[in-house]
């Protein structure tokens, strides 16, 4: 091997220490796995070698294969020469020692090891399922026999990365070290304490523990909503099934058979483009990764209400001391009680635990005025979404927080620099645009006034990183980017019902899509007043603005959804299954009649379009106004704010699966039909004539 290879040999004693060198989390990269393979060999042939050490250096053991290298055609070694293989037949005993990640392929690497010790702090896991593929390096075979069926299937059909202390206690690690550990010194101790066992224990010389035969048809039936359209989380299961029908190396061809159907699948290439559009969407273009970022450790909310509370428990929930307050002491009484609720249901559904509540409650400190949070690093106004509710808030912030504080607002619409202008420092100001529930939903929209500071942005991006959001950058546009791409949709979804659609008919389409729920479903969740109010004030604003009328007549009758019993669907005391109700067939059909709008049948497939194919209009002219960076930042604004169907890649990504050609002669021709509203954008028809995908498509220079 040449000097460069990412994988080293070196001896300490008896024992040999193979160090994976590959930044920045060792992927199995180029030379990878052959340099394990080549250290091995050596290793086993250097006389003064008694056993080996596998470790990685830098954060991590070995992350996975090199998720770059699917679908391109690399070569492949047969069974029997892979670097698994290599570990089975080593005569000297390998121990892994692991740190970090020890992923996919890399925790299939540990599992070909004959011992594995790790740091508390480790995580294993088979997460191949979330990209769409499985276990490929023997991983569907090994874990049954190490640690059972049922754990096994669990890991590989869900993904989920285990602690170190888990998988200690799941038969997956041999010696747990303490916290405070130097894993180096102790995997070289471990290795002279077994050097001389012989023959070293292999997991595939194990049985398979099935402690039930029922259990593959069980989880195929478990996990039939959440994975439908679907094949990678099926795959699995098929894989793990084959562990126990036949022997291990059969099992593995097996196994192989079934990665290769999953490859190159559109499903997995659409969870990989996911995979790297979510860390793609960090890196703003115009602001450099180095630019200095304020290092916050305590946070305020303004503002307890249901955003002010969920908001509030983000931080908590990542460990960040915040303050919150109110406008009077009741209000912020019913926001921490609404806060405890919201924790205690978590405990009784058993997703957290007595005492993790408590940790999480204390941080979140109640305070009674401005004075209290003067020094805060960061404060985040959730009031009320009026502009002049908002407005003198922002104006005694400026009064009020030491300088250098990052004023940020939580609004899903308003103009973030008339909030900047009644500052001093409208550097210091930005948009933060959580979705509710905010201490559920991954999106953090990050909007950027014309003022504001690359400083203050880049801790706005990294603030929402640090609370587990995904952050993504959007100009400072009516709606922002995320809700202004998806209005049309919305305007949309209630257009078909005047034209003949039933809400339960639109509702199924996009469950059928991927869709958790309905779009009519969610706004009976959300509460149809909320629309109602804001299509009230912006037709106020807007004499063209144009009202909803089958909406609009719901709320007047007070259907406002879930909290009434009553809105899009029919609900039962206590139930929050929906129930089509014919009144609301009824009030459809009069209305429609009444704006004298002929009726018809849709197919399932127009539905689906009408809806997205508006989206993907105005996400168009989103980009070509330079409101947002990039099509794939937009992609990652579905996928996290709106539920849309990872397995799809997002809006652009599934659209650029219908092609721009198609999506754009579909666009002309309802701009024929049905007038302005379907204009299609510049960039659209750019891209049509250029034959340029969406993906590819360059958004204007961006403009705040
Ligand atoms: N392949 C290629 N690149 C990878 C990678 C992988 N498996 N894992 C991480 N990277 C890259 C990321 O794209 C990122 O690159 P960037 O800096 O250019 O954006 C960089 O490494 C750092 O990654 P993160 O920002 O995600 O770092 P974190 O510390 O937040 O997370 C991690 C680390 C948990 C390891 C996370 O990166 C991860 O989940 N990686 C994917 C793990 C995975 O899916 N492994 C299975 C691969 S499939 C497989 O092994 C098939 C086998 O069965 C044959």
């Amino acid at each position: 091997m040449s000097g460069a290879s990412p994988v080293s040999l070196e001896r300490q004693g008896d024992i040999g220490i193979i160090t994976v060198n590959y930044p920045p989390v060792n992927a199995l990269g180029p030379g990878v796995a052959e340099g394990i393979k080549d250290c091995l060999a050596r290793g086993n042939t250097d006389p003064a070698i008694k056993a080996m050490v596998l470790i990685g250096a830098g954060r991590s053991f070995i992350a996975g294969a090199d998720i770059r290298g699917f679908g391109t055609n690399r070569p492949r070694l047969p069974l029997g020469q892979r670097v698994y293989d290599t570990l089975d037949a080593s005569e000297k005993p390998v121990i892994a020692a692991i740190h970090g990640y020890a992923l996919g392929g890399g925790f299939e690497i540990a599992m070909a090891c004959h011992y594995r010790m790790a740091l508390p702090s480790a995580k294993v896991g088979l997460p191949e399922v979330l990209i769409g593929i499985l276990p490929g390096g023997g991983g569907t075979q090994r874990l049954p026999r190490l640690i059972g069926v049922k754990a096994a299937l669990d890991m590989i059909v869900t993904g989920r990365h285990v602690p170190a202390p888990e998988a200690k206690r799941l038969g997956i690690i041999d010696e747990l070290l303490p916290e405070n550990a130097d894993l180096h010194d102790s995997a070289i101790a471990y290795a002279m304490r077994i050097m001389g066992t012989r023959p070293s224990p292999r997991v595939r010389d194990r049985m398979v523990r099935l402690e039930d035969p029922g259990i593959f048809d069980a989880m195929r039936k478990s996990i039939a909503r959440r994975a439908r359209n679907q094949t990678a989380p099926y795959h699995c299961i098929a894989a793990v099934e084959a562990s126990c029908a036949m022997p291990f190396d059969d099992g593995c061809r097996r196994e192989a058979d079934l990665f290769r159907e999953l490859e190159d699948s559109a499903e997995a290439r659409a969870l990989r483009y996911a995979f790297f559009i979510e860390r793609e969407v960090a890196r703003l273009p115009d602001i450099p990764a180095s630019t200095p970022v304020r290092d916050f450790t305590t946070a305020a909310v303004i503002g307890s209400g249901t955003m002010g509370g969920g908001i509030a428990m983000s931080f908590a929930d990542f460990g960040f001391p915040v303050k919150i307050m109110d406008a009077t002491p009741e209000a912020l009484e019913r926001g921490m009680q609404r806060i405890r609720d919201n924790y205690a249901t978590s405990v009784r559904r058993g997703s957290l635990a007595e005492n993790e509540m408590q940790r999480r409650l204390a941080r979140i400190e109640p305070v009674a005025g401005y004075e209290d949070i003067a020094d805060c690093d960061v404060v985040i106004e959730a009031v009320f979404e009026e502009m002049d509710v908002k407005k003198p808030v922002f104006a005694k912030l400026d009064e009020v927080m030491k300088p250098g504080a990052l004023l940020f607002s939580n609004t899903s619409a308003l103009d973030i620099d008339q909030l900047a202008d009644m500052t001093k420092r409208p550097q210091d100001v930005a948009g933060t645009h959580f979705f509710s529930p905010a201490n559920v939903m991954k999106l953090l929209e990050v909007v950027r006034g014309k003022a504001s500071s690359p400083r203050t942005l880049a801790t706005a991006m990294q603030m929402g990183r640090r609370i587990g959001k995904l952050s993504a950058m959007a100009g400072n546009t009516d709606g922002f980017v995320a809700n202004r791409s998806r209005a049309p949709f919305n305007t949309e979804m209630v257009i078909l019902l005047e034209e003949g659609c039933l809400p339960e008919q639109v509702d199924k389409v996009m469950v059928d899509f991927g869709y958790p729920m309905g779009p009519f479903a969610v706004g009976d969740l959300a509460g149809l007043d909320i629309g109602y109010a804001s299509r009230k004030r912006r037709a106020a604003e807007n004499p063209n603005f144009r009202m909803q009328p089958i909406s609009d007549r719901l709320a007047e009758m007070g259907r406002y959804g879930q909290k009434t019993g009553a809105g899009w669907y029919r609900y039962e005391k206590g139930d929050r299954t929906p129930h089509p109700d014919p009144e609301v067939a009824a009030i459809i059909k009069e209305v429609s009649a009444g704006l004298g709008i002929p009726q018809r049948e849709f197919a399932d497939q127009e539905i689906l379009r009408r809806l997205l194919f508006s989206s993907v209009n105005e996400a168009c002219k989103i980009l070509e106004e330079g409101k947002a960076y990039r099509p794939s930042d937009i992609d990652v604004m579905w996928l996290h704010g709106f539920g849309f169907p990872r397995y799809r890649g997002g809006l652009f990504f599934w659209a650029d699966g219908i092609g721009v050609r198609e999506v754009y002669n579909q666009i002309a021709a309802w701009h024929q039909q049905y007038g302005e509203r379907w204009a299609p954008s510049r960039l659209l028809r750019d891209l049509a004539e250029s034959g340029t995908s969406f993906r590819e498509a360059k958004a204007a220079a961006f403009v705040p």
